[in-house]
């Protein structure tokens, strides 16, 4: 049963579509791209109808865009508790890794080292690696424990030495939801090197507000497109770091932070609705003053609260069918440990087809890798099929999880 104070939370937030064509479907596949509200769509088009221009001209609608791109670094520096000029946009997570992790690879050396986990979306790992390959420096592992699937805390600092010079870690895992010890992980790579430390909060940041400047990682990156917003991608710097990359950039660009690192015309609409998106994040916690502050609220007092009744509702229900076997943190006491995202394997049943028989009663949900491609290998699911994975976010209600949950019995 969900709580009575739930309950009024529930009337919080918006009703989001909830059909295709006439037939009634739940969307559980946030963790891949989240459904956007009509906030958003608007901003995006009223900014294609209105102001669509490029920048830095003489006229209204450049001048507008200006102010635009401006207000939309403002608005990712209060989600991410950071300033606007350590915020850089591009076009998603992994091209910024990519294109940052270069001029990071000129930094690195032979005898140099960078940490990467098996917990990790490949967007988080493999930029790495190609650093580490370009600059002739060693790669080191993190491995995952294998009763819960979450990051091997021995392993992580068995990892790090005096010549560690990156370590990558993500701040949730897109497959199984766990969610790692961020500040402390942060804490002892700094007790014992002076590493580049870089976050993958894609995962995390539409379950959890992300508090760069609190992690006190050097890097963190999310994608507006599964925060309710716009396909979009963006990185957090901190600013002593970027300051000290050498961007790889056009020369007429601007040299000032961030755009140093944001190459070429970036996505103007999607910044409309990005805007709309963090606005449309705040305003859920109540009106408050300061946007920042009223973001905190949000997903503090009404997402994280909401989402775990939602992630205990389905725990719950999966303990009475043995033929659905969960890789992840499945107590119900660690549910801070994890975000409402869950892999399972449905009977001896291929991925694609638990998911598409859920697709034909109309619940949407992914199956395969989901490019968590080192921890699929690692769990033995990759040669499979991977797993298929359900996941709530806050528009989710616990109706969906229960009719989630009757037709998981039925496959029985
Ligand atoms: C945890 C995680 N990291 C990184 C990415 C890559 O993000 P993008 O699609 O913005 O490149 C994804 C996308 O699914 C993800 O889930």
């Amino acid at each position: 049963m969900i709580s009575p104070d739930m309950n009024q939370v529930r009337g919080r937030f918006p009703a989001l579509a909830r059909e295709i064509d006439g037939r009634p479907v739940a969307f559980l596949d946030a963790p891949g791209g989240s459904q956007v509200p009509d906030v958003v769509i608007e901003a995006m088009a009223g900014y294609l109808r209105r102001s669509n221009a490029n920048v830095h001209g003489a006229f209204e609608t450049s001048r507008e865009t200006d102010a635009l791109i401006d207000e939309a670094h403002r608005a990712a520096a209060d989600l991410l508790n950071a300033d606007p000029d350590e915020v850089v946009f591009g076009p998603n997570a992994t091209t910024l890794l990519l294109s940052i992790s270069r001029s990071i690879a000129r930094t690195l050396g032979p005898g140099d080292e960078v940490v990467v986990t098996r917990l990790d979306h490949d967007a988080n790992v493999r930029p790495w690696l190609l650093a580490a390959r370009d600059a002739g420096a060693s790669v080191r592992w993190v491995d995952i424990r294998d009763d819960d699937v979450t990051l091997d805390g021995s392993s992580f600092e068995a990892s790090l030495n005096e010549r560690t010079k990156v370590v990558a870690f993500t701040l949730a895992s897109n497959a199984v939801g766990t969610i790692p010890p961020a500040t402390e992980l942060v804490r002892i790579v700094r007790e014992r090197t002076d590493a580049i430390i870089a976050c993958d909060g894609v995962h995390l940041a539409q379950h959890r507000r992300i508090d760069a400047r609190g992690i006190g990682a050097d890097i963190v990156v999310c994608s507006p497109y599964k925060i309710f917003g716009p396909h979009l991608g963006i990185l957090y710097g901190r600013r002593d770091l970027l300051e000290e990359l050498d961007p790889y950039k056009v020369r007429p660009a601007s040299d000032a932070l961030p755009h140093a690192f944001e190459t070429g015309t970036q996505n103007h609409e999607a910044f409309a609705g990005w805007v709309a998106a963090v606005d449309y994040l705040a305003r859920l916690g109540g009106s408050r003053p300061n946007r920042r502050e009223a973001l905190a609220a949000s997903f503090t007092d009404l997402i994280e609260p909401w989402e775990r009744e939602l992630a205990a509702r389905f725990l719950e229900g999966i303990t009475s069918m043995p033929h659905v076997r969960l890789y992840g943190i499945a107590d119900l006491g660690r549910l801070h440990e994890r975000t409402p995202t869950f892999a399972v394997r449905v009977g001896d049943r291929h991925p694609f087809e638990t998911a598409k028989l859920l697709a034909d009663r109309g619940i949407f949900v992914w199956d395969g890798h989901y490019y968590a491609l080192e921890l699929m290998e690692r769990l033995g699911l990759q040669e499979t099929g991977g797993a298929v994975r359900i996941g709530f976010c806050h528009y989710n209600t616990p109706d969906e999880v229960d009719r989630t949950l009757e037709e998981l019995a039925g496959l029985g």
